[in-house]
């Protein structure tokens, strides 16, 4: 069920100080929507994180440090909901049920293995990269300080899931490795769509847009697809996935799906 959620009197609470000479229409045009977005993936995520914990405390792996994510994600939703009161916008929105999969088609080591890969492994490292670039354009300040705290949690979030799943690996069949790399080209579909549907192909507005988080649409695509090519892609084939094959293939395998739903937990992207 949909749910109305109301973070105005937290965020204003943490509303961050913003340079006054970008506080001007031209780039509220683009900021307000930005953070608004991030506002809502953030507090999203914070639901896949309390699900990933049931889940691996399910099949007898340990949750707890998922459930803290999900605390971390909580407060990264208050975050960005600060810097959108501080924009002028209103936080609040309405959050759409959770698309959690739980691959009941498979056993529950592999089930998690490719939860654990989805959100943490492609996600979570994805978030790690734009977040980091998203920072590395602003000058010291409030918004710098509060965009660097999230980047912390990210690395922590995306760490947990790739030493979790060197540890899972081993466990895993080869029929069951085999399994999850025919979902590697899903969950990589589901990222790509996810990614470029929240990531404006716009050149940038211009020199202080970036100071509010605003960074240049082409290069963050541009960013995305490397992440994903370069680290993503080359750790997961160390890992002994045919994960190459699995990226080259993302574009026909969503084509031939009809459920998106049965691939990845539809997580967030920049800012997750
Ligand atoms: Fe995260
Ligand atoms: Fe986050």
């Amino acid at each position: 069920m949909s749910a109305f959620v109301d973070l105005r009197s937290l965020a204003r609470e943490k509303a961050p100080a913003l340079p006054p000479e970008a506080l001007q229409e031209a780039l509220l045009v683009h900021a307000l929507p930005t953070w608004a977005g991030r506002m809502k993936n953030e507090h999203g995520s914070a639901r896949v994180f309390r699900h990933l914990a049931e889940q691996l405390d399910r099949a007898g792996l340990d949750g707890a440090a998922c459930r803290e994510f999900a605390e971390e994600e909580r407060r990264h939703g208050v975050l960005c909901a600060a810097v959108l009161e501080a924009l002028g916008g209103q936080a609040v929105f309405v959050e759409e049920p959770c698309d959690y999969p739980l691959h009941e088609d498979a056993s529950p080591l592999e089930a998690v293995a490719r939860n654990v890969l989805s959100v943490c492994c492609l996600s979570e490292t994805v978030a790690v990269a734009l977040i980091g670039a998203e920072r590395l354009a602003m000058t010291q300040g409030p918004l710098r300080d509060l965009l660097e705290s999230i980047l912390a949690d990210e690395i922590g979030h995306a760490r947990f899931g790739w030493k979790l799943l060197h540890e899972i690996v081993p466990r895993l069949s080869p029929r069951e490795r085999a399994r999850v790399d025919r979902y590697l080209a899903l969950a990589f579909a589901d990222l790509e769509r996810h990614q470029l549907a929240h990531i404006s192909d716009a050149s940038s507005p211009g020199g202080l847009a970036a100071e509010l988080g605003v960074c240049d649409g082409r290069d963050m695509r541009a960013l995305f697809y490397r992440t994903a090519e370069e680290v993503i892609v080359p750790r997961l084939e160390d890992l002994g996935f045919a994960a190459r094959a699995a990226w080259d293939a993302r574009r026909i395998t969503a084509c031939a799906s009809s459920s998106a739903s049965s691939s990845g937990p539809g997580r967030s992207a920049p800012g997750s």
